[in-house]
């Protein structure tokens, strides 16, 4: 969609979701950001506040579905969003060895369900005026099962491939719908990475990228293009290969209270 005016964005505190919010603001725009950090989150909004954005915030956990729809039809009952934009999301992997259910658990429910806790009051309402775009942020970790964080590429392998079918099926109502698959960014996220990461790239370049594909509707927007491509070619070699070079490589920390 070119020029969306109400847009929501999850997981604004920090990272992708706040770079977007930065990005995006402008006279005229309406954004409604969430995160559980508020203090965090007030710096966003003062930041796209100086740049004439209207920013309506909310501190609320993904996870919590009714709270996740009460948000979303408290903002319809006024705005009608234009653009939803579910980046909120956790990782974490095996460096202490194996993950716990829990840290299983919290990850399918933060990057799985808290995206589509967001996504399915708003595409009520969207099936409605035949209007929308949703946009989930998905990863390159997502494209093949990760020995170093197996709960995280399953969780980025679900929000893509349901994005992926989601699009064809909202298109008979007017409603987009964009796989977002980074590489890796400079983000909290990627702070606590103690080791190489191929690529790197810095937050407002992948926003660019992120912004001007999304404008243009396009179904996935994989990037960098050389690490895509490397993801993409490990899924056509066979397992027999790729199993021992994916065992190597090195492993996120386990879940903390920070990740
Ligand atoms: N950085 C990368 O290299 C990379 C690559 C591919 C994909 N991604 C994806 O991009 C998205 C953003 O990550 P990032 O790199 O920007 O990391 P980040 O700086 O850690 O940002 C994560 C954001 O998600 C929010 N969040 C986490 N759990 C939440 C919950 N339960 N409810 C509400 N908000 C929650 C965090 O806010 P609070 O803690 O304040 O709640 C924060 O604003 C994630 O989905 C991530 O998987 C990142």
């Amino acid at each position: 969609m070119q020029n969306p005016q109400n847009i929501l964005i999850t997981g604004a505190s920090s990272g992708i979701g706040r770079a977007l919010a930065i990005a995006y603001s402008k006279p005229d725009v309406n954004l409604f950001i969430c995160a559980r950090n508020k203090q965090n989150l007030l710096q966003t909004k003062t930041i796209c506040e100086n740049l004439k954005a209207n920013v309506f915030i909310k501190i609320l956990d993904v996870c919590d579905q009714l709270a996740s729809k009460n948000w979303i039809d408290e903002i319809e009952q006024n705005f009608a969003l234009d653009l939803i934009i579910a980046n909120a999301g956790i990782s974490a992997g095996t460096a202490q060895g194996s993950e716990s259910f829990m840290q299983v658990k919290e990850i399918f429910d933060t990057n799985i369900y808290g995206v589509i806790n967001i996504i399915h009051p708003a595409i009520e309402k969207m099936i409605i005026r035949k209007k929308g775009q949703i946009a989930i942020i998905s990863s390159l970790a997502g494209f093949r099962g990760l020995p170093s964080s197996p709960a995280y590429s399953a969780s980025k392998s679900a929000v893509r491939v349901y994005a992926e079918g989601l699009r064809g099926n909202m298109s008979k109502f007017g409603i987009a719908v964009n796989a977002i698959c980074p590489g890796y960014i400079k983000s909290n996220m990627t702070a606590q990475n103690n080791f190489y990461m191929p690529l790197l790239m810095e937050v407002e370049d992948a926003c660019k990228i992120i912004i001007k594909e999304l404008a243009k509707n396009k179904s996935r927007i994989a990037f960098p293009f050389g690490l895509y491509f490397v993801v993409w070619l490990a899924t056509l070699i066979s397992t027999k290969i790729t199993d021992p070079i994916f065992a190597k490589l090195p492993s996120k920390k386990a879940l903390t209270k920070n990740n």
